[in-house]
């Protein structure tokens, strides 16, 4: 990861609900949730009406997908004990988050996420000409930022959504953190600093605001802080005033890239189920077997008594994901020399993926014995998110003006 977030900070990831998991997820993804459900506050959540931008019309799959991707998070030790689990669309302040955040998403902003350009190349058969799919990185920066999240673990792909959710906050922020009447306040709290010290204070505003000048802003907090005949509240004002922000209403998360390796495919290529190079989390030990017994080896190594070189060779890879040290040296020395054959080579590689999987798969079996109980699950996670979105929403709404409470 490339940084820690202090104990504390809520953690929260998303995922489109694309049907089964394989191990790509898992090694990718799930590992990781699972090890920071441990030390962190996580919320974890199914992306629907995501799927629904670049798959508006495959109405059939989706709530399958859904359930399916829920039995697979919990079958990999996703544990809704230490972790919130939920669908996104059962908590609509999702969606009131994003209108409102629309309203001041420049577009610009929104074409220029390097993803936008990319998907509708490369998905040249949908339509993606559509007001949804622009607003899918406003839609995630609504769901990061409901929940107020401190880090969000995402793939390298999603890193520039991300930075998009920062910016909106830090334009909410800027727009809406303000109190009514905030320049007002703030200047005749200027008034109470005495003429010395309030001329000191603009200069030093004046100086950071229109130079940048880091130090000039030190010493204005500095200057606060000695300042006996100020309250607190007044001072918080003159804090705020100096960079012309306001009040945090919306926090800016970080992103926690996974330092997860790229988990290799059958072929050697990224492990994708549009690749058809993909081992399931569900996948039988036959079928397990089988696809490693098949699997592509160094192309130079026709016969067992060629030389082989394992860095030309796909399953060498997936020897790198499970294999200890002394099992690839094994590999080496006896593929470079023709010691050992290629099937003695994908043995222990079946034996390790059969014992990862099958535990796995079992768990998977013994929830879909039981949907009551996944339903109950993701229930319960709505429940504890919609908690937390509201929250979050009474305070958006206050600060946009939206509260209409009694004059
Ligand atoms: N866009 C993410 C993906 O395709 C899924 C997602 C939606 C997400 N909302 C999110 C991820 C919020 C992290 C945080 O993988
Ligand atoms: Fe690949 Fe192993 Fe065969 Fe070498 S022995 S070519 S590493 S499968």
């Amino acid at each position: 990861m490339s940084n820690s977030v202090a104990h504390g900070g809520r953690i929260l990831s998303g995922m489109r609900p694309t049907g089964r998991l394989h191990l790509g997820h898992y090694h990718g993804v799930l590992r990781n949730w699972i090890e920071l459900q441990q030390t962190h506050e996580c919320f974890f959540f199914i992306a629907d009406w995501h799927a629904l931008t670049t798959a508006y019309e495959e109405r059939e799959g989706i709530s399958q997908n859904v359930w399916d991707m829920a039995v697979d998070w919990l079958a990999c030790g996703v544990n809704p004990n230490l972790a919130t689990l939920f669908i996104q669309s059962r908590v609509k302040e999702h969606a009131e988050l994003h209108l409102l955040l629309s309203m001041i998403a420049p577009l610009g902003w929104l074409e220029r996420v390097p993803t936008y350009k990319d998907q509708i190349e490369q998905l040249r058969e949908r339509d993606l000409a559509t007001y949804g799919f622009l607003g899918y990185p406003v839609l995630q920066s609504a769901d990061i930022l409901i929940y107020g999240a401190a880090g969000v673990p995402v793939g390298e792909d999603q890193v520039s959504h991300v930075e998009l959710t920062r910016e909106l906050a830090r334009r909410f922020n800027h727009l809406f953190g303000r109190e009514p009447g905030f320049e007002d306040k703030a200047e005749a709290a200027i008034g109470k600093m005495g003429k010395k010290q309030a001329r000191l204070y603009r200069e030093l505003r004046r100086r950071y605001q229109e130079a940048g000048d880091d130090e000039a802003l030190g010493e204005a907090k500095a200057l606060l802080e000695s300042q006996q005949n100020l309250t607190v509240a007044d001072s918080a004002r003159l804090a705020g005033y100096l960079d012309g922000g306001g009040r945090t209403v919306l926090a800016e998360p970080q992103a926690l890239l996974t330092r997860a390796p790229r988990m290799p495919g059958l072929d050697g290529r990224k492990m994708s189920k549009s690749y058809g190079n993909a081992i399931s989390l569900r996948e039988p030990d036959a079928q397990i077997e089988h696809k490693i017994r098949t699997m592509p080896t160094d192309p130079a190594r026709v016969r067992r008594t060629d030389p082989g070189e394992p860095d030309k060779c796909p399953v060498f890879d997936l020897h790198r994901v499970y294999s200890d040290t002394d099992t690839r040296q094994w590999v080496e020395t006896g593929c470079r020399s023709a010691g050992i054959g290629c099937l003695d080579c994908k043995k222990p590689l079946i034996d390790a993926v059969k014992a990862e999987v099958g535990p796995i798969r079992q768990r998977a079996e013994a929830l879909e014995d039981d949907p009551e109980q996944v339903r109950q699950i993701v229930a319960d996670g709505g429940e504890r998110a919609r908690d937390v979105a509201r929250d979050t929403m009474r305070e958006v709404r206050a600060a946009i003006g939206l509260d209409y409470r009694q004059r």
